[in-house]
């Protein structure tokens, strides 16, 4: 291969495999209605199995802590959900201003970015629907959020099944051991749903 076919190679694996974009960039995909998606009929069994999971591991004292939360469209559509407290965080503001909607006094979003948010309280949960794969170093962001987990806690991953996402699914898997997966199927694809018990 030539030295050009080299460098055009090497940009279009960038292209294909960086996630990595900043709040600006978010912020105008929201605004723009490109995730409008999410909220989809399609993408309801999925959430679906997200909240099953927090219904399945969670009490009235638990605190969930769900990671790039988006407008927070897991609990929007939710029939009912089980927890003490729940805090959603988010890189773009304008997705937490729209998750805000949702008033309910156990419930608060905020606007950090999933790299250097710090906390004091320890959780019981911790969701990562549609996320993880955003983050600069996936392994090393998990190792970070598993020290906010109490002793005995959960994380749970939604990953989209993606050529690209199939090396984080299997390294998770191996650092990880999932105690349950569920997978979900409509035409617009497969997600895994993966619970970890910390
Ligand atoms: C595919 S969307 C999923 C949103 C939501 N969890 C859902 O399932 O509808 C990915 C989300 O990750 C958020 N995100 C991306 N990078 C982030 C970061 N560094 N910190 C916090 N959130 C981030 C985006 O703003 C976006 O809302």
């Amino acid at each position: 291969m030539t030295r050009f076919g080299w460098v055009f190679r090497k940009i279009l694996w960038y292209l294909n495999n960086n996630n990595l974009k900043s709040q600006r960039a978010w912020n105008e995909q929201y605004l723009n209605g490109d995730w409008d998606c999410l909220a989809s009929e399609l993408e309801e069994c999925r959430f679906a199995a997200v909240r099953n999971s927090i219904d399945k591991h969670c009490n009235q004292k638990s605190k969930v802590l769900d990671v790039g939360c988006g407008a927070g469209l897991l609990l929007k559509n939710a029939k009912h959900s089980i927890f003490d407290q729940y805090i959603g965080i988010d890189i773009s503001n304008v997705a937490i201003e729209r998750a805000r909607t949702n008033k309910k006094s156990n419930i608060k979003y905020i606007c950090a970015d999933m790299e250097n948010y710090y906390s004091a309280t320890k959780f019981d949960m911790i969701i990562f629907n549609e996320s993880l794969y955003y983050s600069k170093n996936p392994h090393k962001l998990i190792n970070r959020y598993v020290e906010f987990l109490n002793k005995g806690g959960y994380l749970i991953f939604s990953i989209f099944e993606a050529k690209n996402h199939l090396n984080l699914i299997r390294g998770l898997q191996k650092d990880f051991p999932a105690i349950e997966t569920t997978r979900s199927n409509n035409k617009r694809g497969s997600w895994y749903c993966h619970v970890h018990k910390i």
